[in-house]
């Protein structure tokens, strides 16, 4: 089915089934340990040995030489695969890096060597036994420094056309300079990790030439290919199952080391491989989000209107690599006739950067918020009128193309009401309880919606079950659920009577899990099989109307009869299968989500210590097809922006060129007593031009402005800004 027109009224409108706060269907079996993942698939291949992960113990240089000897004659010890007696390797087209290291060394804790052994613990005795001898070579790894002789670059821009390197509008440096009221500061983020809970796992299985990974993978169709591309065998020697995710953030969106390694460690044991990741190898093995420099300079009249808006980040990643695209949504987010926005990378020699949540608009918007926050301060308003005074409804730097949808108002007004924005003191310090500074901040939420073609094949089966298959992901998202509602609201069925089959490359190619397109994508593909599922019900009942069909209660009705679904299915199930193709409707209008955060926090006055004690969150996204997953998602990612904002940093060592604190000791990220209240509003819309789902994404939304909003609050109780993130107590002491 193509999209090219906006959706007209359809039978997902009726919401019945679609847009209730159901429970999600894989809930039982993940919380009773019954969902297996990745690692826990003893059933799948007999005989698995471990493998064992050896990282480089350098940032930069050659392999002299490796001495597998001691490992070799150790306990237990199977196969050891190297870059050397591996065979011929490619790379695959969404790593930057290679996944295993020779003679060149990209990075710290590039794979270096797998050690299959019967046990793990045999195979991680043995991989300390690998002698690896290495030509270091001094590296390049303070972002700082490197920037100064980094080139500009473009980046993807929110058309997914390469943006130029420099991309301005009107005369940014005159009305900058003529402004009656300016800014300009300098903003730092750290470099972070994702950090999910379960680590990249895979277990490799051949079958003569013919290889099976059970792996946990965001993206499967992209994995297929890297993996196909990395051991250069063709895409249809390949097979990913990966239909239980424990989180992936971004950090799955490609295939790592644990699924080539496994693969390869498979052949050469002759038997199937298991491998994990261990914590301590993710930080340097795996991606992380990149560290930023931004430099924001606004400009605006007495009257609080922008007038010039400039946004320049500096990134740094591997030789090949993107810059973080942390100006994307200044391109958008506010009025403003004068404008610039520019982006540089410098090549640095630490692990590779890459998409983490909201990548481009999580670290941007950390920096631009605090931005607004501090202009609102300079001219006097209110945050939440600085903002909506600048509001507008077509792209700033296209005029002539219209947002889809855009409530960013309705979302900061609702917003203000609904938290007591009214009892915030706009003098900072002012506010105290007992021996704690209470404050409030603010700041918007945006992220854009892409849209990406979706496969899925529907059958009816004979009794009436409804089966969904299609290789879309659930990374603890809910897409098993929100799948399956859609399957029974198109069918007329109850949720119970649809099976969701997920995350298997033998199932047709979705749009995956990454860039919040996720959601809306992969529910629009499986509605073009259910109207084709649909059609050929009505056939097998003998309708020959199809304009005008209804299915409900099992019911089918169309031109005046009606007949029972089951009875189409009597003499053998259906199946048929269809995509969902975007046509031109984002290049004709800009397809956004929006929200706005509030945030209270306090900080105490003798020792520093920070508190958020509220959090709400009012999203504009589409069509909610779900409201208690896309809550989970919201909260999800205020909480991940808590941490960005007051805990998370990948220390770098800039002698070594390694991040330091690669375990969950060292690595802080929330916990439940960091998080006592948080709240999630969403405004009823249906977005038509975004898919026949009228559904947006919300996965990203939620962590885009609230690292802002949590400084924003900072200040506001301390009256101390610090603008170089994670926000800690050393810096304003
Ligand atoms: Mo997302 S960072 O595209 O998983």
């Amino acid at each position: 089915m193509k999209f090219d027109t906006p959706a007209g009224a359809n039978p997902i409108d009726k919401m019945t089934v679609i847009g209730r706060p159901t429970d999600r269907i894989d809930g039982p079996a993940k919380v009773t340990g019954t969902a297996p993942y990745a690692y826990e698939r003893h059933d799948v291949a007999p005989n698995q040995a471990y493998g064992f992960v050896v990282g480089a113990g350098v940032a930069r240089g050659t392999i002299r030489s490796i001495d597998l000897a001691d490992a070799e004659a150790a306990p237990g010890v199977i196969a050891i695969v190297t870059a050397e007696n591996a065979g011929r390797l490619g790379k695959g087209r969404m790593n930057t890096a290679k996944l295993i290291a020779g003679p060149d060394v990209q990075h710290y804790h590039q794979a270096v060597a797998l050690v299959v052994a019967e046990t793990f613990e045999q195979a991680r005795a043995a991989a300390n036994l690998v002698r690896v001898d290495y030509q270091r070579v001094p590296g390049r790894f303070d972002l700082d420094a490197e920037l100064e002789r980094a080139p500009l670059v473009g980046g993807d821009s929110n058309e997914g056309s390469a943006a130029p390197p420099v991309d301005e509008v009107g005369d940014f440096e005159g009305a900058f300079a003529a402004a009656d009221v300016t800014l300009d500061e300098r903003y730092t983020t750290p470099d972070q990790s994702h950090a999910m809970m379960e680590p990249h796992a895979s277990i490799a299985a051949w079958d003569g030439d013919q290889l099976t990974l059970w792996t946990s993978n965001q993206m499967i169709n992209w994995g297929v290919g890297d993996v196909a591309r990395t051991l250069q065998i063709p895409k249809d020697k390949v097979r990913l199952i990966s239909p239980f995710i424990g989180g992936g953030f971004g950090g799955k969106l490609f295939v790592r080391a644990d699924a080539v390694l496994a693969a390869l460690g498979a052949k050469a044991a002759g038997r199937p491989v298991k491998v994990a990741l261990t914590r301590p190898m993710m930080a340097n093995n795996t991606t992380h989000r990149p560290a930023t420099v931004q430099r924001i300079r606004l400009g605006a009249g007495r009257d609080g209107r922008l007038t010039a808006i400039g946004h320049e980040s500096g990134s740094g990643d591997l030789e090949g690599g993107q810059p973080e695209t942390a100006v994307a949504q200044t391109k958008l987010l506010y009025a403003g006739a004068n404008r610039l926005t520019s982006m540089r990378l410098a090549v640095l020699d630490l692990p590779e950067g890459n998409a983490m949540r909201a990548p481009g608009e999580a670290p941007g918007l950390m920096a631009l918020e605090m931005a607004m926050d501090e202009m609102a301060e300079r001219l006097e308003m209110d945050p939440v009128e600085f903002r909506v005074i600048n509001d507008t409804q077509v792209d700033p730097e296209k005029p002539e193309r219209p947002f889809s949808q855009r409530n960013l108002i309705g979302c900061l007004r609702t917003g203000a009401e609904r938290f007591g924005w009214d009892r915030r003191n706009a003098k900072p310090a002012q506010v105290r309880d007992g021996d704690w500074l209470v404050g409030m901040g603010v700041a918007s939420a945006f992220r854009n919606n892409m849209t990406m073609t979706s496969g899925a094949r529907v059958t009816l089966e004979p009794g009436g079950r409804v089966i969904v298959e299609t290789d879309m992901t659930d990374i603890g998202t809910g897409s098993y659920t929100i799948i399956g509602q859609t399957a029974a609201e198109m069918m007329g069925v109850p949720l119970e009577q649809v099976e969701v089959r997920l995350g298997d490359s033998s199932f047709p190619v979705s749009a995956g899990s990454g860039g919040q397109w996720g959601a809306n994508s992969s529910t629009a593909g499986v509605y073009a099989a259910c109207v084709k599922l649909r059609e050929a019900v009505a056939q097998r009942l003998g309708f020959n109307s199809t304009d005008d069909l209804d299915f409900t209660g099992g019911q089918v009705s169309a031109g005046g009869r009606s007949g029972q679904l089951t009875d189409a299915a009597r003499d053998g199930a259906i199946t048929v299968e269809d995509k969902i193709e975007f046509g031109d409707l984002g290049e004709k209008a800009q397809q956004s989500t929006f929200g706005a955060h509030f945030v209270e926090a306090a900080v105490h006055r003798m020792t520093g210590e920070i508190r958020i004690r509220r959090m709400l969150a009012v999203c504009a996204a589409g069509r909610i097809l779900n409201p208690k997953s896309a809550r989970s998602q919201v909260i999800g990612a205020m909480t991940m922006g808590a941490g960005a904002a007051l805990m998370e940093e990948l220390a770098v060592d800039k002698r070594f060129g390694f991040f330091v604190n690669h375990d969950l000791a060292t690595y802080e990220v929330p916990v439940h007593a960091d998080i006592p209240h948080q709240e999630v509003i969403f405004l009823d819309e249906a977005d038509p031009q975004s898919s026949p789902m009228k559904a947006k994404g919300v996965g990203e939304l939620g962590i885009c402005g609230i690292g802002a909003a949590v400084a924003n609050a900072v200040y506001n109780a301390t009256g101390t800004r610090v603008r170089d993130y994670p926000v800690t107590l050393d810096k304003y002491l």
